[in-house]
């Protein structure tokens, strides 16, 4: 409940500043005679104003108790709300006495409008980031190939660790952003930690805030990188679990370190899918037509995520983890742009077999998470017709192993080893995926 009405306040706090803006424009009309008429109205319109102006601050304080936003980032907003409502209302107090001096109404005016102005704009920095107004882009950093070619003398910080950084953190934690006062741009930032202390604790992954994060669930407000971002793959949060719990050092190099064979799959897989001499086969896909951008309104308005892989071509991620239709709808939907979903995660949703019906429409599928659902052998039925699926996670299923031998799975996938025993994921080999997150 409390979480219900917090989450009204982005959707109220538009009222107090439509409303007493108008009442700002109205009270200035209402000097001159013409317009006296108006001075009734104008108080039932400050009186709305100033409660739907409250109505926004219990609400945002709320919601700044159930968000992960950062204590100082709310700060600001939080008393140029509390100090604009103050304003107004001292200003309608005084109003009459103060009405025909013009240098105290204008200043008064100007007042209130810069006032009214920084909330909302102050608001607009917490939910949309610093950048909101500006043209700009995320600031994507450009990721090189790795140029190792024997990774058994890489450096696994400078080499292994920080590349993982660049590529998926430093677009918020780096000079230009620190996003939760963290930079993750050099080997002593990352030592220093950010808002919350220090986020490794070497030797120890159970005390790390930052192998919790990667850890999370990704429905999570707090998992790293956020929601809408591509997550990280299981292979990097291996290595950087096997980095922590070795000691957090920038010295060593990867045949240094002890490594059990989960963590030596995942060096190899890293090397494999960064490397410039062995790139991971890229599947060849065709540009496809838009389709009615209504459908992914409907899909994010049933809580689906939906990330645009390619923009030319036309390529979607769907997660669905935090869908409140049952996935059977959500399939529903989904099958009509059924040929642009490469990637679809249905993972500890309520999918079973009558959702996987259409299975076969999506013909550019190439990563399936079924992992902590009712599917069974009939939803996979159809699964040798996703001809470039390259991943499949069947962990925690209603599938039994005798089971597996008898559905044809496409050519190539294969069950992969070593994983623990009741674990099902499959992959191509090229495309090998590993670890369990424990
Ligand atoms: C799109 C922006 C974005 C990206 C990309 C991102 N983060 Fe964050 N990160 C944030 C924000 C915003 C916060 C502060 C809010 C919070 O605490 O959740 C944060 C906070 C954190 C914190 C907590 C800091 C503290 O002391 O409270 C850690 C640890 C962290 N991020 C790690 C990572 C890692 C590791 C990656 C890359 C795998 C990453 N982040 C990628 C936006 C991002």
């Amino acid at each position: 409940m409390k979480t219900f009405i917090a989450h009204l306040h982005p959707l109220l706090v538009h009222l107090p500043i439509g409303i007493l803006l108008v009442y700002l424009l109205l009270e200035y009309l209402r000097r001159n005679e013409k317009y006296k008429l108006i001075a009734p109205i104008n108080t039932i319109l400050f009186f709305i104003g100033i409660g739907t102006a409250v109505l926004s601050i219990i609400t945002g304080l709320l919601n700044a108790d159930v968000s992960t936003y950062p204590e100082d980032d709310i700060f600001w907003h939080k008393w140029t709300a509390i100090t604009t409502t103050l304003l107004f209302t001292l200003y309608f107090i005084i109003r009459n006495r103060i009405f025909y001096q013009p240098v105290y109404v204008i200043g008064f005016f100007i007042l209130l409008l810069f006032s009214i102005v920084a909330t909302g704009h102050l608001g607009g920095v917490l939910t949309h980031g610093e950048n909101y107004l500006s043209f700009e882009d995320d600031i994507q950093p450009e990721i090189q190939p790795l140029q190792i070619k024997n990774i058994e003398e890489a450096r696994v910080y400078e080499d292994l660790v920080q590349y993982i950084f660049n590529k998926n953190c430093i677009s918020c934690h780096s000079a230009q952003k620190q996003k939760g006062q963290l930079r993750l741009d050099t080997y002593q930032y990352v030592l220093t930690g950010g808002k919350s202390g220090q986020i490794i604790k070497s030797g120890d992954i159970g005390h790390s805030e930052m192998i919790r994060r990667i850890l999370l669930d990704e429905s999570d407000d707090k998992h790293m990188p956020p929601k809408g971002k591509l997550p990280l793959r299981d292979f990097e949060v291996q290595l950087l679990k096997w980095w922590v719990q070795s000691g957090a050092g920038n010295q060593q190099h990867v045949n240094e370190m002890g490594k059990d064979s989960i963590t030596a799959m995942a060096i190899k897989q890293f090397h494999q899918v960064f490397s410039q001499q062995s790139a991971p086969i890229q599947v060849e896909r065709p540009v496809l037509n838009k389709f009615d951008p209504a459908i992914i309104k409907q899909l994010q308005s049933i809580g689906c995520t939906v990330t645009p892989l390619t923009q030319q071509e036309n390529y979607y991620r769907i997660v669905a983890f935090n869908a409140k239709d049952s996935i059977y709808s959500v399939m529903e939907i989904l099958q009509k742009i059924a040929a642009h979903v490469v990637e679809l995660k249905l993972s500890f949703t309520n999918a079973n077999d009558s959702s996987l019906q259409n299975l076969s429409k999506f013909i550019h599928l190439e990563k399936l998470w079924l992992d902590h659902t009712e599917v069974g052998i009939v939803g996979l039925k159809n699964i040798s017709n996703l001809k470039d699926l390259k991943y499949l996670n069947l962990f925690k299923t209603n599938l039994k192993e005798t089971e597996i031998a008898s559905i044809q799975f496409p050519k190539e996938l294969q069950l992969i080893s070593p994983v623990p025993k009741d674990t099902l994921l499959m992959a191509r080999d090229s495309v090998m995926v590993s670890a369990i997150k424990q």
